[in-house]
C-alpha cells in the first residue's frame, strides 16, 4: 500500500546516512585547510605502529585529515632504521619508515626526515662499538648516503626537509664525540647529506633556543653562523619547542626566529608541545612564525595526548586522549587563520 512512499523514505534515509558517514570528517576543515601549504606546512609526529593499528583507526584518520606534514617520531632514527652493524643494505630496516612514507604519500602529505645524527636513540652495536674517529666518520657518511638515497629513490619529493643533525649541543657527550667538535661533525654530516640528495633542505634541529638570554650567544646560533660563513650546506634550523613550565612570548619567538632568518636560513617549529598554559603557548609561537616570512613549518610532537612522549596527564597536544579538540587546537587553528 505504502510501497512507493516507503521506498522513497528508505532511499532518502540511505542517502542521508551515507552523506553523514562520508562527510563527518571531510566536511569539517582540518588544520591543513586553514592555511596555504606554500606559506606554512602544518604537521605532527607519528609512528608506523599507530598508523597501522587495527584497534585505534581514529589515529590515522585524524592525522590524515588535519595535517599535510608528518615526522616519523622514531622510525627514521638510527635505533630503528639501522639495527644491525655494518654498512650493507641488509643492516637496515626501512619497513617502519616506508609505512610512514606510503601513508604520507597517499594522503597528500610531505614528510620531515628525523634524524640522521643524534647522540641518543642509537643501536647498541654503535654505542658499544668503541669505534675510532675514522670508523665513526665512515659509518655516519655511509648511513646518511644510504638513508637519503633510499627515500629519494623510492619516494621522490616526499622528504624535502631533513634534520641532518639533532641536538648538536649534546654531541660532545655521545657516541660521536671522537669525530671532533660540533663544527667538524656538522660539516661532515651536512656535506654528506648534500651529496646524497642535492635537492633536499638540510637542517640543524635544536631544543630550548627560545629560552636563551641572548640568542646571538647561543652555541647553536654561533655554529649555524660559522657553517654559513664557511659555505657548508645548511638551509634551515628546527626549533623543537618543548615548552614546560616556562612560557615563551610571541616577541621572544620572533626574536629567535629572526636571528636565524637573518643568516639566510629557513626556520621551522619541529616538535612543539606545551603543558603550561598551552593555548597561549600555541598562539604565541604560531603568530610569531607567521610574522617571519622564512618560517615554513609548524609541527607538534604527536597530536593526541593519548600517545605523547611526556605522558597523557601532561596533556600538551591539540587533541585529548579521546581525539576531542582541545582549547589548544582552537588556539592553533585561530592563529593559522590570522585571528
Ligand atoms: C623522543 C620520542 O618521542 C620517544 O618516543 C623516544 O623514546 C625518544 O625520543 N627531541 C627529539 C625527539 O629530537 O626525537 C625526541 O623524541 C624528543 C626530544
Amino acid at each position: 500500500m505504502c510501497q512507493g512512499g516507503c521506498m522513497r523514505i528508505k532511499y532518502l534515509a540511505f542517502l542521508l546516512a551515507s552523506l553523514i558517514s562520508t562527510t563527518t570528517l571531510a566536511a569539517i576543515p582540518g588544520l591543513r585547510d586553514d592555511i596555504s601549504p606554500t606559506r606554512l606546512q602544518v604537521g605532527a609526529a607519528a609512528s608506523a605502529k599507530l598508523i597501522t593499528s587495527g584497534t585505534d583507526t581514529k589515529y590515522a584518520s585524524v592525522l590524515a585529515h588535519e595535517y599535510n606534514l608528518m615526522t616519523p617520531e622514531n622510525d627514521l632514527k638510527w635505533g630503528t632504521i639501522h639495527p644491525r652493524s655494518g654498512t650493507a643494505l641488509s643492516s637496515y630496516n626501512f619497513a617502519p619508515g616506508d609505512t610512514d612514507a606510503k601513508f604520507a604519500l597517499s594522503h597528500g602529505m610531505h614528510m620531515r626526515g628525523h634524524t640522521l645524527f643524534w647522540a641518543r636513540y642509537n643501536p647498541s652495536w654503535l654505542t658499544n662499538g668503541n669505534y675510532s674517529a675514522t670508523q665513526l666518520t665512515d659509518l655516519l657518511t655511509n648511513h646518511i648516503q644510504t638513508v637519503m638515497t633510499h627515500y629519494k629513490q623510492y619516494f621522490p619529493g616526499l622528504i624535502v626537509y631533513w634534520d641532518v643533525i639533532n641536538e648538536i649541543k649534546n654531541a660532545g657527550s655521545g657516541v660521536w664525540a671522537p669525530i671532533g667538535n660540533s663544527f667538524k661533525i656538522a660539516s661532515i654530516a651536512l656535506q654528506a647529506a648534500r651529496k646524497a640528495d642535492p635537492s633536499a633542505k638540510l637542517c640543524l634541529n635544536e631544543y630550548s633556543m627560545e629560552f636563551s638570554q641572548n640568542i646571538y650567544q647561543n652555541p647553536t646560533y654561533l655554529l649555524a653562523k660559522q657553517l654559513k660563513q664557511a659555505n657548508i650546506p645548511l638551509d634551515c634550523v628546527g626549533f623543537q619547542g618543548h615548552i614546560g613550565s616556562n612560557s615563551v612570548s610571541e616577541t621572544k619567538w620572533r626574536t629567535v626566529f629572526s636571528a636565524f632568518a637573518a643568516l639566510g636560513l629557513e626556520v621551522q617549529v619541529t616538535e612543539f608541545d606545551a603543558y603550561y598554559a598551552p593555548s597561549q603557548q600555541y598562539t604565541n609561537v604560531v603568530k610569531a612564525c607567521l610574522s617571519v616570512s622564512k618560517c615554513s613549518a609548524f609541527v607538534t610532537w604527536g597530536f593526541t595526548d593519548k600517545y605523547t612522549w611526556l605522558g597523557t596527564s601532561k596533556a600538551p597536544l591539540p587533541f585529548d586522549a579521546q581525539y576531542n579538540k582541545k582549547s589548544a587546537y582552537t588556539a592553533l587553528a585561530n592563529s593559522l587563520l590570522g585571528k
